[in-house]
């Protein structure tokens, strides 16, 4: 779950460094606990790494200035193997400082390799599993003369996930790379040519991006890019454009990237339903080359995901079973994975993803593929990892995001699974065309009802600041309102480390009424008067149980739901909205909640203790 950057450009110049900095801190989202570079030049390597967030190395950098270079490789990292300290920050040097590599994944085989070369006498300097890949590079290296060959060599040794990027002292032309698993694309320049371990690392300089496979080694140098498969035969890589606005990765004025996403969640709807009704009014989804026939035939979904992305499948399952008439299940991709689930080429697998590198998800879709399933990947970062290996990809158009906690991402992955249902409900027939047609055009009023309630957030904000020194939260909701309910939870436990738990509120009186004592922070997600009564009443039952037995009841309810107010100590009204939608305005107040109370901690909402934005490691 590391980030990693590599570049080569053709004099010796600052402007590796540059690259690489900038890179580093839009790639911080995959790890943030030590980063460090190392750039070439004529004069062989010279590096700089630093346990600590990217500030740590900048201080560094500006102590101890670099050289001009003409290639650089960088790395921001998230530990799995040797805590974050210094020693452990990649770059790691060969011991006779003839190669530097950086590593993003996990070497299986690390600690068999390490007492192979210990016995040969190669003494470690770190207790990482990335430094044995580099001191088998500089054998290998020694013995061919050709760095790519020499990573084709390394490359089969391993056992693991890995994307590896190396630099050799004796030639500051080449940057190589080789990936299995792990994330790696290249960005084509004009005289010059990147790596990384997204678009975001080079969107900044170049638009234009080559997709590497499983299995690849790939070099670069300022003019050319060289793809083989480990074996040496060489590949075409696909070329492809990327559409991200690179100022949507800065925070625009923001005092966190958190604040910004939050604020960018209008316009990731407004972009994830563009382009989605042809004008004779009929519902089309050009990306999904999925045959007609299979979608019409289907007879199961299941949704695979985790965290955020998983609550946004449970979103899903109220809105398709409904429309469409399929059942669907949303199941943990790490759960789905492991215990030998029934799969069948009659059911549609959707695996959902922000990243499109999460290491679980992808487990789960080759599971499912092998097992003779189409995948349909919901995803919002073209060119990973989970858009190629999927049979499909349905893009959510949130833009790059960079917070770790998932706010817009969460929005328009709720959208596009809304589309997706809709377009299935079209085709299976499930539902008219006018009621199609009358759902996407409520769709597109939720921009405008989402900046509303955002458009309202000094209320929730200084509540939040009110509540600040509070150590238990819980949220219920039922229905739809359930994993909204979840994900509320989910973002105060990540971001403001607070013991928080998302219910079904008819689980309530099952057990965890058991928690409520006097003073409690109880949010209550309250449906619609006017979707389904029985519903409404029965969520004001469970206000007023939690309320008599002491709890302080937030609750978030439609504008105009005259019977709440009295059951609750504060309110947060949202606008009326039909049920199945309701979530892209109920999570809203939850997310402001949960960032301003974390805000109000002191604490980084960018980058919470102990996670990465990118899970690529199981
Ligand atoms: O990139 P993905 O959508 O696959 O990531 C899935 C989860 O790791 C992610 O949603 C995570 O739960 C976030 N920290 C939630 O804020």
């Amino acid at each position: 779950m590391c980030g990693i950057i590599g570049y080569v450009g053709q004099a010796d110049s600052e402007r590796p460094l540059e690259v690489a900095r900038e890179a580093l801190a839009r790639l911080q989202y995959r790890g943030y606990d030590s980063a460090g570079v190392v750039v070439a030049n004529s004069r062989g390597l010279h590096h700089v790494k630093k346990a600590g967030k990217l500030s740590v190395l900048e201080e560094a950098l500006a102590a101890t200035p670099l050289p001009p270079a003409t290639a650089v490789i960088g790395h921001t990292r998230w530990a799995t193997h040797g805590g974050p300290t210094d020693r452990n920050a990649h770059p790691h040097l060969s011991a006779d400082g003839s190669v530097a590599v950086v590593h993003n994944g996990i070497l299986e085989n690390h600690q068999a390799l390490r007492e192979e070369l210990a016995s040969a006498g190669v003494e470690f300097l770190s207790e990482t599993d990335t430094e044995v890949a580099a001191h088998l590079l500089a054998r290998a290296y020694d013995g061919l003369g050709d760095l790519p060959e020499a990573m084709r060599a390394v490359a089969r040794r391993l056992e693991g996930a890995f994307t590896l990027l190396a630099v050799a002292a004796d030639n500051p032309h080449l940057v190589v790379g080789a990936r299995r698993t792990s994330p790696l694309v290249v960005g084509l320049g004009e005289g010059e040519n990147f790596l990384g371990s997204d678009v975001a690392a080079f969107v900044a300089r170049t638009n234009r991006a080559l997709e590497l496979g499983e299995d690849q080694v790939v070099a670069i140098t300022a003019t050319g890019v060289m793809v083989t498969d480990f074996d040496g035969q060489a590949v075409e890589p696909r070329e492809f454009t990327v559409d991200w606005d690179a100022s949507a990765a800065v925070k625009g004025g923001f005092a966190t990237f958190m604040e910004k996403e939050i604020h960018d969640q209008p316009q990731a709807v407004r972009d994830t339903l563009l382009g989605r009704m042809t004008p004779s009014g009929r519902m089309r989804l050009d990306e999904l080359r999925v045959e007609e026939s299979l979608l019409r035939s289907v007879d199961k979904i299941v949704v695979i995901a985790c965290g955020t992305a998983a609550y946004a499948g449970h979103v899903a399952k109220y809105a398709i079973e409904h429309w469409c008439r399929i059942p669907v299940e949303v199941e943990l991709a790490h759960e789905f994975r492991y215990r030998d689930p029934v799969v069948n080429a009659k059911m549609l697998v959707v695996a959902i993803s922000q990243s499109g590198e999460t290491m679980d998800t992808i487990m789960a879709i080759r599971h499912a593929r092998e097992q003779g399933a189409k995948v349909l990947a919901v995803v919002n970062t073209m060119g990973s990892t989970i858009a190629r290996e999927s049979d499909a990809a349905l893009y959510t158009h949130a833009g790059p995001e960079v917070a770790v906690a998932s706010t817009k991402a969460f929005l328009a992955q709720i959208t596009a699974t809304y589309l997706l249902g809709l377009y299935l409900a079209q085709l299976r027939g499930t539902m008219f065309p006018d009621e199609v047609r009358s759902i996407l055009r409520e769709l597109e009023q939720m921009p405008a009802k989402v900046q509303r309630v955002i458009d309202g957030e000094a209320a929730i904000k200084a509540l939040a600041v009110q509540m600040k020194d509070t150590s238990s939260v819980l949220f219920l909701g039922r229905h739809v309102g359930y994993p909204v309910a979840m994900e509320g939870a989910l973002k105060l436990k990540e971001l403001a480390y607070i013991h928080a738990e998302g219910f079904a509120a008819g689980e309530l009186k099952h057990g965890p009424i058991a928690l409520i004592d006097q003073g409690q922070a109880v949010f209550v997600v309250v449906p619609s008067p006017k979707g389904r009564d029985v519903l409404h009443d029965k969520v004001l039952s469970n206000i007023q149980e939690v309320r008599a037995r002491g709890a302080r009841t937030l609750v978030v309810a439609e504008e105009g739901d005259d019977a709440v107010a009295q059951h609750a100590d504060t309110v947060f009204w949202v606008p009326q909205t039909p049920t199945l939608l309701a979530p892209l305005v109920a999570v809203v107040p939850l997310q402001i909640f949960a960032c301003a109370l974390a805000t109000a901690k002191g604490l980084d909402v960018d980058q919470p203790r102990n996670l990465a934005k990118s899970v690529t490691v199981e």
